[in-house]
Order: structure tokens, then C-alpha cells, then sequence
């Protein structure tokens, strides 16, 4: 980001510090966009981009920055929006969480097909881009490509995974789940009383803590992943298929009411959009005595963060690189209830 007549102005595929020159291609009330021509002064973190449909493709933005400096763009970017979004002065961050490798990571792509085009939509349009490699996916997802390329397929969009699976969603990195579920593991304290997956999937973080719960219940409106999380099911286990918003104010008021009152957990890992104000409101009025809030939005989260505060103190923030080369972030928050006992009417959220 640079700044002309007091105006942001934005210009891709530059790296913070350089000295370019640039056009500016598109003027706002309130910010440029501009376009990169020469650099004059390049950053020491400039690497040659490994795809050839770099800067063309929407997918990757970060491909010409060296990876350790991608994880400390994103990292500072993260604690500017809990600053600025979430007024958090000093927010707690931990250290990034790398992913183990930069290239070959995606376990499934979705690919569109449209008018005999195969690929990936074309940055900022919604043209598509002929594509027959992605360097970010693994070498299964590609031989996958290849077959659809060879298969004159009809239009659509059409998502290659290395393992044909139910069609539920998955986390895209394995090494990086991997170390999210560790992660996991390790900020909820020992545990007892309930687990509530909210927005769980196929039960992803259920899976891994049932065995340190009396009980565990997933929710989450797609039916098919609930019926895989069905699947291996122990005994302690239940999910619903349900709306997060309908479900998750009743099963902690049953908590509440049982005797392990004031020994919950919740995990949310809602959508892009975060959590909704009816969802901030109960999880403010029953206050769980751990929350863990995974979020793929720093923005959405830091403004949800604002309202939690009201309840919950800040443990701790850990970004994770679920996404190298995009400028995808993903974090994992641990939140503790300040006061687990006293149940207070929710205070109203204003957006
Ligand atoms: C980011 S994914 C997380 C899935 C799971 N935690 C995992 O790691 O595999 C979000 C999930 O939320 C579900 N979802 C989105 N909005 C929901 C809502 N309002 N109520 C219930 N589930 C919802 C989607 O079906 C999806 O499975």
C-alpha cells in the first residue's frame, strides 16, 4: 500500500519496502488501485514466482515473496486488524505456524468449467483461465487435472481431491491440520464434562478430544458430514444436523443445568462470515469455561472478538499457514470465561 494526496492506493504484487513505479488504474471515493510497472528498488524477500499462471490467476497473490516473509506479512496483518478492528491493544499472538511444505499442499482444487475453458478464475474477473497444473496442489490432485483436461467434461464446477471421499468439507493442507488439531489438543486444559463441536464437519476436532470428554456434541447443517461423523461414532458422542443458531443456546443451557455446570468447552469454526450476533449473544450469556474460535477471517473475527470480550479473556492467538502462497490466514484463538458461575443477561451487540 502506498499513499498519493492523502489517498491509499493499492498496488499487487509489490512487497512492502520496495520503491516502484505504477498506474493507477482505478480511482475510488476513498482509495487507488494501481498496477505495477518497473520495480526500482527490489525487496530482498522478491523470489521468481513457480507458476506460469502467476499474476493472471485469482488464486495465488504472495508467489513472489520469499515464504518467511509471507508468514511475517501475515502475521503483522493479523495483529493490525485485532488492533484496529478488535481494539485489542497487545493481542496475544504466538508465532506462525509454518506449513511443512510452500508447494504441493492442496489435497483438492475446484476447477470450472465453462465454454471449453478448464481451470481457475482469472484475477479480479469472472473469466476463466485455461490451467493444466497448480503448483500449490499435490501431484494426485494434478494427475486428477489431467484426466478432467482429457475428458472434454461438461460445464460445472468440479472439485479433484487426492482421496474420493464424501463430498464434506475437509482442511485442504494435511500438515497444517495436523498441526491444528495438536494445537487443539493442547490449549484445552484436561478436560471431563462436554465438548460442543459447533460448525464441526465431519467432526474433525470432535474426533480427536472425545476421548478426553464425558461427552461430545457436534453440530453442523450439512447432513452428509454428519453422517460421516456418525460413522465411527463412540458411545459419548452425538451429532446433530442442525443450525449452530437454533442448537447451540439449548445444549448449553442443558449443560448448565446438569451437574457439570461451569465445565464446558465450545469450538466454533464458523464460515468465512463469522459468527452471527444471536451466536455471540449465547455464547456471552452461557459462557462455556474454555472457548476455542478457529477462524479463516481476521476481520470477521476481530470484529466478534469486540463483543466475546464482554465475557471471555484473551489466552491466546496462534496463526496457522494453511494457505502458502495466497494470502489466506487461518488462527486458532483460546478464549477462557472470566467468571464461569455467575451467568449474566447479554449485554445488547451493536453493529
Ligand atoms: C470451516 S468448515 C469447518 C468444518 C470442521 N470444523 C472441519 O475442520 O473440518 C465450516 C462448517 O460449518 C458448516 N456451517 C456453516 N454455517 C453453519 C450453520 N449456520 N449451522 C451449522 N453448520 C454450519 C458447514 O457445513 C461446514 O461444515
Amino acid at each position: 500500500m502506498a499513499r498519493t494526496d492523502g489517498k491509499a492506493v493499492f498496488v499487487p504484487y509489490v512487497i512492502d519496502g520496495e520503491i516502484v513505479s505504477a498506474s493507477i488504474t482505478r480511482e475510488h471515493k476513498k482509495f487507488l488501485e494501481a498496477e505495477l510497472e518497473t520495480i526500482v528498488t527490489r525487496s530482498p524477500h522478491r523470489v521468481e514466482p513457480r507458476c506460469p499462471y502467476f499474476g493472471r490467476c485469482g488464486g495465488c497473490v504472495y508467489q513472489h515473496i520469499e515464504y518467511e516473509h509471507q508468514l511475517a506479512l501475515k502475521w503483522r496483518q493479523v495483529k493490525e486488524t485485532l488492533r484496529r478492528i478488535g481494539g485489542l491493544k497487545e493481542p496475544p499472538m504466538r508465532p506462525f505456524i509454518p506449513s511443512p511444505i510452500e508447494y504441493r499442499y492442496r489435497n483438492r482444487i475446484t476447477i470450472h468449467v465453462r465454454d471449453g475453458v478448464i481451470g481457475f478464475f482469472r484475477r479480479e474477473s469472472n473469466k476463466l483461465l485455461a490451467i493444466e497444473r497448480c503448483p500449490i496442489a499435490r501431484d494426485e490432485v494434478n494427475a486428477k487435472l489431467a484426466d478432467l483436461c482429457g475428458s472434454n467434461p461438461h460445464d460445472g464446477h468440479y472439485t479433484l481431491r487426492v482421496t474420493d471421499g464424501p463430498r464434506v468439507f475437509t482442511q485442504a493442507n494435511d500438515g497444517v491440520a495436523a498441526a491444528m488439531l495438536d494445537l487443539v489438543d493442547r490449549l484445552i486444559p484436561p478436560a471431563g464434562g462436554t465438548l460442543i463441536d459447533a460448525y464441526c464437519g465431519a467432526g474433525f476436532f470432535a474426533k480427536r478430544l472425545r476421548a478426553r470428554f464425558e461427552r461430545v456434541i457436534g453440530i453442523d447443517w450439512d447432513e452428509y458430514a454428519i453422517t460421516v461423523a456418525r460413522e465411527d461414532a463412540r458411545d459419548n458422542e452425538t451429532y446433530v444436523v442442525a443450525d449452530v443458531e437454533a442448537e447451540l443456546g439449548a445444549r448449553l443451557r442443558s449443560i448448565a443445568s446438569a451437574s457439570h455446570e461451569g465445565n464446558s468447552a465450545v469450538i466454533v469454526d464458523p464460515p468465512a462470515t463469522g459468527l452471527t450476533k444471536k451466536i455471540l449473544e449465547i455464547l456471552i450469556e452461557y459462557r462455556p469455561t474454555q472457548l476455542i474460535y478457529v477462524s479463516c477471517n481476521p476481520a470477521t473475527f476481530a470484529r466478534d472478538l469486540a463483543a466475546l470480550e464482554q465475557s471471555f479473556g484473551i489466552d491466546s492467538i496462534t496463526p496457522l499457514d494453511m494457505f502458502p502462497q495466497t494470502a489466506e490466514i487461518e488462527m486458532v484463538v483460546k478464549l477462557t470465561a472470566q467468571s464461569s458461575y455467575k451467568r449474566l443477561p447479554a449485554p445488547p451487540i451493536v453493529r
